[in-house]
């Protein structure tokens, strides 16, 4: 008679055995429909553009079509915890930028844990910002600039994408730098903010150049400098803060590809095969040159290159913007 021991060993690894076949299963036909690629702020707007240039030939890498969905709000969080929360199974994969590092320190209460909730594709690129004003805001030049908001603080508005948006962070940055605070304006994306900017609703706006180069180039805003400490080959006579004596005012916005947590490895590689091929295409090289934007060099993107970068950039932040003293409750 087989010993009872024995048979449950056998039952468990027959257990093991089919669930292992059944997720090889699962990954050789995946995807079999498709994939929806979350975007935390409004259509439009920068992260959206970024997401729907590589939408198409990642569709393409991966045989099925990539849907861009827009949950917008809470500066990001809402979308984040949206993805921490869906099925792991590589139908729902997430796009952020830096807000995945800022968040923790921005919110004493979070519903997602960016080092524990997500599986990492890998970082994707590196977009600058620039401090725009509307079209016919009074000031023309930096020096402008600061003494109209110091004579004007009370009357400025400074638009924002909610706690945790870049546009909210640099804000931030450059409220502190100037020694004055600011009425500030949020929406569910800088796309909007843009829209009431050019429409002369709002004064001020610091945005990504993934939606910002048309327009300065179109001359529909006007721009008082770049938040990187090189000039941009796309704007080259826009000249950086710091050269124009706000030393070390550096704002890159880093963006990363994610899924939930426990999406099996063999979906990731596909997906991460789809994000590499995306950045290999000519198209979205060519449009990411010419909105001043770096893809990221191949080590980062990587799941590993991702997860350890977001563990610098939340150490980094944290401590900045405990010292400016800004939460959400
Ligand atoms: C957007 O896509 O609307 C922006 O990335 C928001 C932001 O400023 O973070």
């Amino acid at each position: 008679m087989i010993p009872k021991s024995f048979r449950s060993a056998t039952t468990a690894l027959v257990g093991t055995l089919s669930l292992a076949a059944a997720g090889h299963a699962f990954a050789q036909a995946y995807p079999d429909r498709p994939v929806t690629l979350v975007v935390p702020f409004a259509a439009g707007g920068p992260t959206d553009v970024v997401a729907r240039m590589m939408s198409v030939p990642m569709a393409k890498s991966l045989g099925q079509q990539v849907v861009v969905e827009n949950t917008v709000g809470a500066g990001g969080t809402i979308a984040a915890t949206r993805v921490a929360r869906a099925k792991p199974d590589g139908y729902t994969i997430f796009i952020h930028h830096m807000g995945m590092s800022t968040a923790p320190a921005l919110y004493r209460k979070l519903n997602f844990d960016p080092l524990n909730d997500y599986e990492y594709v890998g970082q994707v690129v590196d977009v600058p910002m620039t401090l725009l004003a509307r079209k016919d805001f009074p000031a023309n030049t930096l020096p402008e600039l600061l003494a109209y908001i110091k004579a004007n603080k009370d009357k400025v508005t400074l638009a924002n994408a909610g706690l945790g948006a870049v546009s909210h962070l640099c804000g931030l940055l450059f409220q502190s730098a100037i020694g004055v605070d600011m009425t500030t304006v949020p929406y569910k994306g800088t796309g909007p903010a843009m829209t009431d900017l050019l429409g002369g609703q709002v004064d001020l706006l610091c945005d990504q150049t993934t939606q910002t180069v048309p327009l300065i180039k179109e001359g529909r805003v006007k721009v008082f400098g770049v938040t990187v400490s090189k000039r941009l080959a796309a704007l080259p006579n826009v000249p950086t803060l710091d050269e124009q004596g706000m030393k070390g005012f550096e704002v890159k916005v880093w963006h990363g590809m994610y899924a939930p947590k426990g999406t099996p490895a063999p979906v990731l590689e596909k997906i991460n095969a789809a994000l590499r091929a995306a950045m290999e295409d000519p198209t979205v090289k060519q449009r990411m040159v010419d909105l001043s934007a770096d893809i990221v060099p191949p080590e980062k993107m990587t799941a590993a290159g991702l997860k350890t970068f977001l563990e610098s950039e939340i150490a980094k932040w944290g401590p900045v913007i405990k010292k400016a003293g800004v939460f959400a409750d």
